[in-house]
């Protein structure tokens, strides 16, 4: 596609929120316009991500009132603002997210910088290229803190999750023993089926005392914590002395009380992840190379299951069938059908 020949209109449908925690509208608003630096991509597809259920919930990230959610998705590339970056990104297929106080990717058009863009791999359709910067680039770089951490064996809880199921893949083929931690029996037997080797329910009365022996052995010392609240106790009761753990969300919406002689006693530690802030700590080359080897594993082990996709009209449905079917797939925003 030759993206100066695509017309943009003025006008654009948009998913918009006017309160925190209050319904969402879908409204034709003005489309963006980028300025320098900046691209504005024409909306191809855009999942429900938990952060997502955050955001519109309220007290997540900071947004001036209306906004359009949406923290990830995919299109193309259609208008520059002008730059050497957003010049090289015209007419680009790219995955991107919004810049940090900006509309997001449930609309027909998003404006943002040309950094928060990457060019998707050929072979990598835009439902799934829509899913490219947030899972992928996190179950990536939980595999390098791993490594650069000389982790022999790590464990993560949320794991029949999109991000639990791609470091069950990853964890393969890196050679990590993982141990996946779920809270539904079925759930075991579903991870089990996919190759993971040790999968532990967190609702059975062994739970801790499983764990406690499990990592033991593996001498697992990085603890990947999505859910936090009662389980990060648990899970730090259990971990091996000298362990880390990473808070990386708070599906339990519950605070963490810790024991301090976990921390004083067995030199444990806590320490709180966010990609965005991970990647900011690496050199442009590091990030470069990252990105590379994220785009190699996209369609291999960093591919995510998709439930159901709908029209950015029928936002309010997605949202709700996803909040009843965390699990089982993402349901898509599939905002520019074939042929349009
Ligand atoms: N910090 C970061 O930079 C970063 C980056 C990427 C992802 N994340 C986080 O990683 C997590 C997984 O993301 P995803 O997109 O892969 O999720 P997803 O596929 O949408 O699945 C969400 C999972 O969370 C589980 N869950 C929900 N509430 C729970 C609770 N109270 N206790 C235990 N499990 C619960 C669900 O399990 P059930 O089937 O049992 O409901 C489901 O497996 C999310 O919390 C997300 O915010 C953080």
């Amino acid at each position: 596609m030759n993206a100066s020949n695509i017309k943009i209109p003025d006008k654009m449908l948009a998913v918009r929120q006017y309160k925190a925690g209050e319904k969402l509208t879908v409204e034709s608003i003005d489309v963006p316009r980028p300025g320098p630096g900046e691209v504005l991509v024409k909306m191809a597809a855009s999942p429900v991500n938990p952060s997502d259920l955050k955001l519109i919930g309220g007290g997540y990230l900071e947004r001036s009132y209306p906004f359009t959610p949406g923290l990830e998705g995919s299109g193309t590339v259609v208008a520059s603002g002008g730059g050497l970056l957003p010049r090289l990104r015209m007419g680009k297929q790219v995955a991107c997210t919004p810049d940090p106080k900006g509309d997001g990717t449930w609309a027909q058009y998003m404006k943002t910088s040309a950094m928060r863009t990457v060019p998707l791999p050929p072979h990598i359709d835009p439902v799934q290229g829509s899913m490219m910067l947030v899972n992928p680039m996190t179950a990536m770089a939980f595999i390098a803190m791993a490594k650069t951490g000389k982790h022999r064996a790590m464990v993560n809880n949320a794991a029949a999750s999109a991000l639990g199921r791609m470091l069950i893949r990853l964890t393969g083929q890196y050679g990590i023993p993982l141990i996946s931690i779920v809270r539904q029996e079925s759930q075991v037997t579903e991870l089990k089926n996919m190759g993971a080797t040790h999968v532990l329910n967190s609702t059975h009365d062994a739970f801790e005392t499983g764990l406690t022996r499990l990592s033991g052995q593996l001498d697992a010392t990085l603890f990947l914590d999505a859910v936090t609240g009662a389980q990060t106790e648990q899970l730090l009761r259990a971990a091996p002395r000298g362990a880390t753990l990473v808070a990386y969300a708070r599906l339990s919406g519950e605070p963490i009380r810790v024991d301090p002689g976990d921390l004083i006693r067995d030199e444990k530690r806590i320490i709180g992840f966010q990609l965005g802030n991970w990647m900011e700590t690496k050199s442009i080359l590091y990030k470069l190379r990252f990105i590379n080897r994220v785009k190699k594993q996209m369609g291999v082990a960093l591919t995510t299951r998709v439930n159901r996709q709908f029209p950015l009209e029928a936002v309010e449905s997605a949202i709700s069938l996803y909040r009843e079917h965390m699990s089982d797939g993402k349901m898509i925003l599939l905002i520019e059908k074939k042929n349009q």
